[in-house]
């Protein structure tokens, strides 16, 4: 079974996008399932418009991060819709969930969301004990299991990599919108990469228009960041599955999206 990691889709223009490729794209790789972070699809956050364009496209799960809250308004729509996860350990007691269990081609694949802790400013509760009592509680319920591991820093990204080879068929991280080189099976058969990377503008700062992003690194008063124009670039990976749940390969998209 093939499954399609899409990266941070960021900006109105990429949902847009990436929702008029999809079904194409799903096509030319032969995708079974379809994963995408969507936190920035209204740059800071995602509206449940949003979420509803690319749910009808073709992705069968949204998982969200740090801005999963930067829109109010997704509070009611997340509480009753299960593909769209935010990560797990969220401290407290947060609405809407961190994992689910949906059906594609007579499998069980298991989603996860987790948010890391290095770098990161929202205090989530420890990720690797997490993914652990994820996996206890659905024991025996799931034949594939994924994660989505939001965060910053690329040596918690590979710790929990390793932490977790051999329990997941899939792991990917997120949230840095740079897309690393580093995608391979690990030694117990999980497909692995550090960062997928991002969806949006391709000449942007991490998706954001270059002059207000460099204003503030240039000691200028703080613009408010928006959207850069231009090309939307495709950052994603494959993961090819096999029955007993190991990962065969992974392969690295990076491509500019027409439209
Ligand atoms: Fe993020």
């Amino acid at each position: 079974m093939r499954i399609l990691a899409i990266g941070d889709i960021v900006g109105k223009k990429a949902v847009r996008i990436i929702s008029e490729n999809l079904t194409l794209l799903k096509r030319e790789y032969n995708i079974a399932f379809t994963v995408a972070n969507g936190e920035n699809a209204d740059m800071v956050g995602i509206f449940p418009d949003q979420a509803d364009t690319l749910f009808r496209a073709g992705i069968d799960v949204i998982t969200l991060g740090n801005h999963t809250w930067g829109k109010r308004q997704i509070v009611p729509y997340i509480e009753n819709e299960p593909t769209l996860l935010r990560p797990h350990n969220i401290p407290g007691d947060a609405p809407g969930s961190g994992v689910g269990i949906f059906d594609a081609q007579g499998k069980r694949i298991l989603v996860m969301s987790l948010m890391g802790r290095c770098g990161m400013q929202f205090g989530a509760d420890n990720p690797f004990f997490a993914a652990d009592k994820i996996l206890n509680q659905y024991a025996g319920k799931y034949d594939i299991a994924l994660c989505d591991f939001h965060t910053e820093a690329t040596s918690e990204k590979q710790a929990m990599g390793f932490y977790l080879d051999g329990r997941l068929s899939a792991l990917w991280g997120t949230h840095t919108h740079v897309q690393t080189a580093d995608e391979k099976v690990l030694p117990k058969g999980t497909g692995f990469i550090c960062d997928i990377g991002m969806t949006g503008p391709e000449n942007s700062v991490i998706g954001c228009a270059v002059e207000k992003s460099l204003a503030t690194f240039l000691g200028k008063v703080p613009e408010r960041f928006s959207e850069a124009e231009g090309d939307i670039m495709l950052n994603a990976a494959v993961f090819d599955i096999s029955d007993d749940g190991k990962c065969k390969s992974v392969e690295r998209i990076n491509k500019i999206l027409k439209g």
